[in-house]
């Protein structure tokens, strides 16, 4: 996550212009009917989003997103209401919000979508950052930096591609073997492309990475412009349409919301129902998970902050479910480690954080930083209420087994055959499938209080352990560890252990024995070695070899994190299971990939 420059801007009339650049964004006399021609027709997108299940769109230069509202437009005019679009953009110099929205809105887009895109406008930082359209099924992935590097970083396929990147002459960076070798990459047999342009040394760079090219009458003053197909590689995947996934804990659930807002309508397997082991948890955190300097792990908690905002805002998460308990997180550096790591985080600038963390104090003794987006979260309530949308038996699943034809879920006295499995069990017992990784088990306590606490505003608190207000003037603290998972169940003694860790919440907390304690909560943590969940495809034999896509996946091992990890999680499983562009750049899908712990580890799918 480095800085990125923003784009430097000059106006004629409500036409932009970059300065850098010397160059417009848009053509100057029909903007819509140069977006509609070069782009919309070119890939023939019309025909295919009515034919579409799902469906990527590639682009170099998101610029003012005139081309992706216009295929809005398009997608809402022509695809099935159960299709789902991709659309994925490298952009070097983002636009000022207020920039962004005066060029949109004099080219008459919807002030609702121009809303949608600016309430998740990313930071000005280079990486993958997603913006969501729930109504609409589409997801747009902003790739921030240089084309070459960013889109290097980037896994999926893309089915077409808009070129778009200011005049070749004017801007060599955009149109080059470097970023044509990438767009080659992410291509496959039928993947086709549009351009204003028709330099020759465009079209003989994109020849030599594989593009079949044609040129047609240009737009406007321009002569010609070129059309292309790429004929190599793999067809689209027609599967997975049978999906199961098994576990309706946090994990499996959004899992299930990503699969099926790609089309699929999974079944989840859980004897339990939706919620009910670590994910029944009444009081849990969305905190991000910030070092000074570690800027792989905090890219990782800006994607999955803003995943799992996202995935709240679209399942329908409002003030009257009694979900969100608490908005924002104050993080005390109360023991000497926190005040270690939190008083490097003080010094350094939120801003290469994303602005995820904001600072109180910075006093050395006593460091203070804030989460504004933090959460306090109902997540027991929040599963049941993901879980009724979503069709799920009540079974528990003994075994999975690959074969030829798909993958075999043996539950009590039936079995039933998936084009694909997401095993997301948690610390579910049995590993159900041969060679499957198994998380520890780590067992934890909450304890619930009703003493006024004049300490705490309608934030939540943590440093050593957390205290969360509920609701009825009553409160969550936590949370103990308990390594010795065959002692599950709620204990006197973890009630008392968290009363002393948390007495620095507040004076009112001073006298233990004096606080009223009206309940208590038992959990299991599943956790790997590095504390990062294994989101993937299951490693070793069980992916047949000349199957495009793999059958068995993981998505288990979320610690203490699962509301930090389990959404953008969701999206990379689904986005990898469907072959579309993912959410993560590789650099960081691979702390999550389910191999990392092997002996001659294979990265990757
Ligand atoms: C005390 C405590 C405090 C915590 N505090 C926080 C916090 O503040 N913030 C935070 O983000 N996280 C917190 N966590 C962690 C969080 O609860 C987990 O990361 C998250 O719930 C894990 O979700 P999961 O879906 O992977 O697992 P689970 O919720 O355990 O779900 C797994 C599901 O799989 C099912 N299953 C297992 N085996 C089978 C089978 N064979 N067939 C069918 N179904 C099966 C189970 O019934 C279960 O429902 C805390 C955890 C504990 C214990
Ligand atoms: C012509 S504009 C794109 C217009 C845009 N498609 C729209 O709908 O408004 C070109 C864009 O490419 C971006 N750009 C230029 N060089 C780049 C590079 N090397 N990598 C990524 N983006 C680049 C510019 O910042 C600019 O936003």
């Amino acid at each position: 996550m480095t800085p990125l420059a923003p784009a430097h801007l000059q106006w004629d009339g409500d036409q932009p212009r970059a300065v850098a650049y010397e160059d417009r964004y848009f053509s100057a006399q029909d903007p819509r009917g140069e977006v509609r021609t070069v782009f919309v027709e070119a890939n023939r997108l019309p025909e295919r989003f009515a034919n579409a299940r799902r469906f990527a769109i590639g682009e170099t230069g998101f610029g003012t997103g005139l081309n992706f509202c216009l295929t809005l437009e398009t997608w809402r005019e022509h695809a099935p209401p159960d299709a789902f679009l991709s659309y994925l953009s490298a952009e070097a110099h983002p636009l000022a919000p207020s920039d962004l929205s005066r060029a949109l809105r004099a080219q008459g887009i919807a002030g609702a979508d121009i809303g949608t895109l600016l309430a998740q406008y990313p930071p000005l930082l280079s990486g993958l950052h997603r913006i969501h359209f729930p109504a609409d099924r589409v997801v747009l992935s902003l790739v921030y930096g240089d084309a070459a590097p960013a889109l290097a970083r980037v896994q999926g396929r893309v089915d077409a591609w808009f070129l778009d990147g200011f005049a070749p002459s004017r801007n060599p960076a955009l149109w080059n073997l470097a970023v044509f070798r990438q767009l080659g990459r992410l291509s496959g047999r039928g993947t086709t492309l549009g351009t204003f342009t028709s330099a020759g040394q465009v079209r003989r760079d994109l020849e030599e990475v594989g593009f079949a090219l044609q040129r047609v009458p240009g737009f406007a003053d321009k002569r010609e412009r070129l059309i292309g197909v790429f004929p190599q590689g793999q067809p689209p995947a027609a599967r997975p349409e049978r999906v199961a996934v098994i576990g309706a804990g946090i994990a499996g659930l959004a899992a299930a919301c990503a699969l099926r807002e790609r089309g699929l309508n999974p079944t989840l397997f859980d004897p339990h129902g939706a919620g009910n082991r670590a994910s029944g948890n009444p009081a849990a955190l969305l905190t991000p998970h910030l070092s000074a300097g570690d800027t792989l792990r905090n890219a990782l908690s800006l994607s999955g902050m803003r995943a799992t905002q996202a995935l709240l805002g679209t399942t329908g998460v409002n003030s009257s479910d009694r979900i969100v308990l608490a908005r924002g997180v104050e993080h005390r550096g109360i023991t000497r480690h926190a005040a270690r790591r939190l008083g490097h985080l003080a010094a350094s600038d939120p801003g290469l954080a994303g602005g995820l963390f904001a600072v109180r104090s910075d006093d050395p003794e006593l460091p203070v930083i804030f989460y504004p987006d933090a959460l306090g979260i109902d997540l027991g309530q929040y599963c049941r209420h993901l879980g009724a949308k979503l069709q799920l038996r009540h079974r528990q699943v003994q075994t999975v087994q690959a074969r030829a034809d798909g993958v075999t879920v043996h539950a009590g006295e039936g079995s039933e055959t998936f084009d694909a499995v997401v095993i997301a069990t948690g610390a579910g017992e049995a590993g159900l499938v041969t060679g499957q990784p198994r998380p520890s088990v780590v067992g934890g306590q909450m304890t619930r209080i009703r003493t006024p606490l004049t300490a705490l505003g309608d934030f939540a608190l943590t440093g050593k352990g957390y205290c969360l207000p509920e609701r009825d003037g009553q409160y969550w603290l936590g949370a103990t560890y308990r390594r010795d998972a065959g002692s599950a169940g709620v204990r006197h003694a973890d009630n008392a252990e968290n009363l002393s860790a948390l007495r620095w919440v507040d004076p009112a907390l001073e006298d233990t024995a004096a606080v009223e304690v009206t309940g208590a909560w038992y959990g299991q943590r599943a956790v790997f070695p590095d504390r990062l969940p294994m989101v993937g495809a299951m490693p070793g034999p069980t992916v047949t070899d000349g199957d495009p896509l793999p059958r068995i996946f993981l998505n288990l091992g979320y610690g203490s994190r699962g509301l930090l990890y389990a959404a953008v999680g969701a999206q990379l499983l689904a986005d990898r299971l469907c072959g579309l562009p993912e959410p993560l750049p590789d650099t960081l899908a691979q702390l999550f990939s389910p191999a990392r712990f092997e002996a001659g580890e294979h990265r990757g799918r």
